[in-house]
């Protein structure tokens, strides 16, 4: 039987837990996570323990960077399923506070974000996405004081936006990206994902498809507005809402007229019903 996890759920209990995996020069590694647990987060939490001696995982789904009309009310919440998977990776710790702890009665401060945070992509549908995003996870940095915090590559600019921001305000912490796992049929893992009929879930990994189209032709030579026009088609005949497909520029996530502007990233989002799907793949 793997050893339960220690839970912390208030700031005090989080403190003493720490100085307690602290000692004997301990080194941290945080992993943020809305918890909804699948094999993507357990793969973030693997690559936390090859970096920090002890692994500590926040679960809490932050209501500040959803908008009024978003899921955060529906988002899953599977806290019994969670807690067994992080026993079972043997995680030392689990910081799980509430909404109140995490913004008290007054809260009046967020972490404002430029640079990737308005590259115009997940920033033009979900404007209020990364300021939310930089605020819980600037907290979660200065509650726990990990020595490096691993984010996934799924959410690409939210990656780019965490590292800059952790950078920026000289937290100390290395922010470490983790390769996006996929479904065998090439959909990326996303707790979203439960929100799909079987009709959608066997249509959801064109997304993949049509990227991976789409790397092929910019690496023959094509333009990216050509290469884009084809991936863009492919996943709108899919019966995809198209809200992007574009070829950004790996770093700065500046838009890239062909494969000689590069390292390219391609990223999407789209629409199936009302579940709402991004991705995003290296060229
Ligand atoms: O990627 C997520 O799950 C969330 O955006 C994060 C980083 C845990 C912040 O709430």
């Amino acid at each position: 039987m793997p050893r339960p996890p220690v839970v912390a759920r208030t700031l005090p209990a989080l403190r003493r837990a720490l100085d307690d995996l602290r000692r004997r020069n301990a080194t941290v590694a945080l992993v943020p996570t809305m918890g909804a647990l699948h094999d993507g987060h357990l793969s973030l939490v693997r690559l936390a323990k090859r970096r920090a001696t002890r692994v500590v995982v926040s679960v809490f789904v932050n209501p500040t960077q959803f908008a009024p009309h978003e899921d955060f009310g529906s988002y899953p919440r599977t806290w019994k399923a969670d807690m067994a998977k992080l026993a079972t990776e043997n995680v030392d710790l689990i910081w799980n506070p509430d909404v109140k702890t995490m913004y008290p009665e007054g809260f009046a401060t967020r972490i404002g974000v430029e640079g990737p945070a308005v590259a115009g992509l997940e920033d033009r549908f979900r404007p209020h996405f990364f300021g939310g995003v930089a605020t819980v996870v600037g907290k979660l940095f200065l509650q726990v004081r990990p020595d490096v915090a691993v984010f996934g590559s799924k959410d690409f600019q939210q990656l780019r936006v965490v590292t800059r921001m952790a950078a920026d305000l000289d937290t100390g912490v290395k922010v470490i990206g983790a390769p996006t796992i996929r479904e065998r049929d090439g959909l990326a893992m996303s707790s979203r994902n439960v929100y799909l009929t079987p009709e959608q879930r066997a249509v959801a990994p064109t997304l993949y498809r049509a990227m991976k189209e789409t790397a092929k032709l910019l690496k023959a030579g094509k333009s990216a507005e050509a290469a884009l026009a084809v991936g863009a088609k492919l996943i709108t005949e899919a019966g995809f809402a198209l809200d992007y497909l574009e070829a950004r520029h790996a770093d700065t996530l500046a838009p890239v007229r062909s494969i000689k502007d590069g390292p390219i990233r391609l990223l999407v989002a789209a629409k199936l019903g009302n579940t709402r799907l991004i991705d995003n793949v290296a060229v």
